[in-house]
């Protein structure tokens, strides 16, 4: 079912790309069915670049044809479609469940528009109850988790953070080479306070907050899609 969700959303998204654009590749399941319906198009005669936001869609994007290239040769894009772990109304996401948020971030960010993709189980009224993924630098990691936690305090927020492991107990490491801390805390008031508060922290890589990238979004409901902003 949500399978089938996340990819009417996506070939939705998939039939607003036209001819000459410079996309985002998003990361995770919702856009690896983009990616694919992307492919489609491409064979069918689309003519578009692509920039992958992991290592992960860049090995779907080359299998799919789709011609890429890299944020030095193309600095500025035209649209990313990526998925999220999170949305609210105002268009915040929390990105990060698949670890490729700073990549995605940066390519989000280089985009004049960003559209995402979900199923409607990804639409919130406050961001959370998903764990926040922040991105770490392995350096100093204790003293790194120290100040976030009293970050946290400062906010008067509560919520543990967990070190991302593999299956075998070994730390997750991103395609940067970092660590991810994963904040569970339920309830964000102020995101927007903890998106910018949290950069200041100097081993903070980046965050899965995202605030002020999403310009719209396709969510796919039981009842058919729905679309805001643009
Ligand atoms: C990848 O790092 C994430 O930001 C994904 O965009 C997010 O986890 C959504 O993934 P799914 O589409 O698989 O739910």
């Amino acid at each position: 079912m949500s399978d089938n969700l996340k990819r009417d959303a996506a070939e939705r998204a998939a039939a607003l790309v036209t001819d000459g654009m410079r996309l985002g590749l998003g990361t995770g399941s919702t856009a690896a069915y983009f990616v694919a319906a992307l492919g489609a198009r491409v064979r069918q005669g689309l003519s578009v670049v692509g920039v992958p936001t992991s290592e992960a869609t860049r090995e779907q994007a080359t299998r799919e044809g789709i011609p890429l290239t890299t944020l030095d040769e193309t600095p500025e894009l035209d649209l990313t479609i990526d998925g999220a772990d999170e949305l609210d109304d105002d268009l915040r996401l929390i990105k990060g469940g698949g670890g490729a948020l700073l990549r995605e971030k940066i390519v989000a960010s280089a985009s004049r528009r960003m559209i995402v993709i979900a199923d409607g189980s990804k639409r919130v009224s406050r961001l959370g109850r998903f764990p926040l993924p922040i991105e770490v630098v392995p350096f100093g990691l204790r003293a790194t988790q120290v100040a976030i936690e009293k970050l946290l305090e400062t906010l008067e927020m509560s919520g543990e953070l967990h070190l991302r492991r593999m299956a075998d107990g070994s730390p997750y490491i991103t395609d940067g080479g970092h660590f991810i801390l994963d904040a569970h805390l339920k309830r964000i008031e102020k995101p927007n306070v903890l998106a910018s508060t949290l950069n200041n922290i100097p081993g903070v890589v980046e965050h899965g907050l995202f605030i002020g990238l999403a310009t719209g979004a396709i969510v796919a409901t039981g009842h058919g899609l729905v679309e805001l902003g643009q």
